[in-house]
């Protein structure tokens, strides 16, 4: 019996230390512990022992049971901090997400503008933002002496000597002549999304970097019809079916004619939004364009004011000031 008791103490101990269910440690009990289980099944043979075996075997069983005992509850509290754990991944309990991001609300103008114009067959160019004066200007038939440059004022990086002026590009314009110069022969339908720098003050309104989407159309028979077209079909999307635009005349050097654009929002009234007009002959001609043979129409519009204007923003610095209670309120 005595041998018997020793088994039966290395097997309880081999069957707990391969057990990890807290249900199956109450099964295991029962089976060596309980009334009817293996210790209660061994010991009982004690009563066919003569006295003498009795008191070793007594003391065995004895010590035997103390050591289940012990066994039994070590392996109830393991498993029971274990049980905890368990709990601790309930797959039903909501999680904890990291923070989703969320497109910036100029990507968004920029992403949505970009869209419809893709859809009437505009392919998206991109430009640098350093530049020279012939894509800024003299291509865009903007002269190169003060009076005529002043509205474009412009940051120029420190000069090279030998080397021609290079600047931050204070339009999107300049994409108009590269995009000319890289596809060559019309058609062309681009429009050009990106930064443009100005040495302005900031304020509420202003800031010394903006975005701006240029666009230009030059093909054969191009009218202003199209132009008017094209601006529609992009505002009824962009401000909704409602929206309306009043073009009224303007000047700049590189359109003839031109337009200011401004948008009728219903309960806010008449909102400008863009600049454009038909290309001017002299920009063509820079380019190598014969401009007797194709016409183009020409704009181009401030991102920050349309993002403004839709998202109801009222100062042009929050857009730049990464605050994500500002940013986080323009999600899905
Ligand atoms: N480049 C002009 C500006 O920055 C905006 C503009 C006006 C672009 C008319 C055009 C245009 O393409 O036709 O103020």
């Amino acid at each position: 019996m005595i041998e018997e008791l020793k088994n039966l103490e290395t097997e309880a101990e081999r069957e707990l230390a391969a057990l990890a269910d807290p249900q199956l440690l109450q099964e295991l009990k029962v089976k060596y512990l309980g009334r009817k289980g293996l210790f209660a099944t061994v010991t009982a043979e004690i009563a066919h022992l003569t006295s003498d075996q009795k008191r070793a075997a007594g003391q065995e069983m004895n010590r035997v049971k103390r050591a289940l005992e012990e066994l039994f509850a070590a392996k109830e509290k393991g498993l029971g901090s274990s049980d905890f754990s368990i709990q601790a991944i309930d797959t039903t309990m909501p999680g904890t997400y990291p923070a989703a991001g969320a497109l910036h609300p100029l990507t968004r103008v920029i992403g949505e503008t970009a869209a419809i114009f893709q859809r009437l067959g505009f392919f998206t160019e991109d430009g640098d933002e350093v530049e020279d004066e012939r894509h800024n200007f003299s291509a865009l038939n903007i002269p190169l002496d003060p009076p005529a440059r002043d509205s474009f004022d412009t940051f120029y990086l420190a000069s090279v000597p030998g080397q021609p002026p290079r600047l931050l590009r204070s339009q999107t314009s300049t994409v108009q002549i590269r995009a000319m110069e890289r596809i060559g022969e019309p058609p062309i339908k681009i429009i050009a999304p990106g930064k443009v720098y100005r040495p302005d003050a900031t304020d509420a309104t202003h800031s010394f970097m903006f975005h701006q989407i240029e666009g230009l159309m030059v093909d054969e028979g191009v009218s202003f019809a199209h132009l008017k077209g094209v601006l529609y079909a992009w505002a009824r999307e962009f401000f909704g079916p409602k929206a309306k635009l009043r073009f009224r005349p303007h000047f700049f050097p590189f359109t003839e004619p031109s337009a200011e654009i401004d948008v009728w929002w219903e309960g806010r009234g008449w909102l400008e939004i863009l600049g454009a007009g038909m290309v001017h002959p002299n920009v063509l001609r820079a380019v190598k364009i014969d401009p007797e043979k194709y016409t183009g129409f020409a704009f181009g519009m401030g991102v920050e004011r349309l993002a403004m204007l839709k998202y109801g923003v009222e100062d042009i610095r929050h857009f730049f000031e990464n605050d994500v209670r500002f940013l986080g309120q323009f999600r899905g």
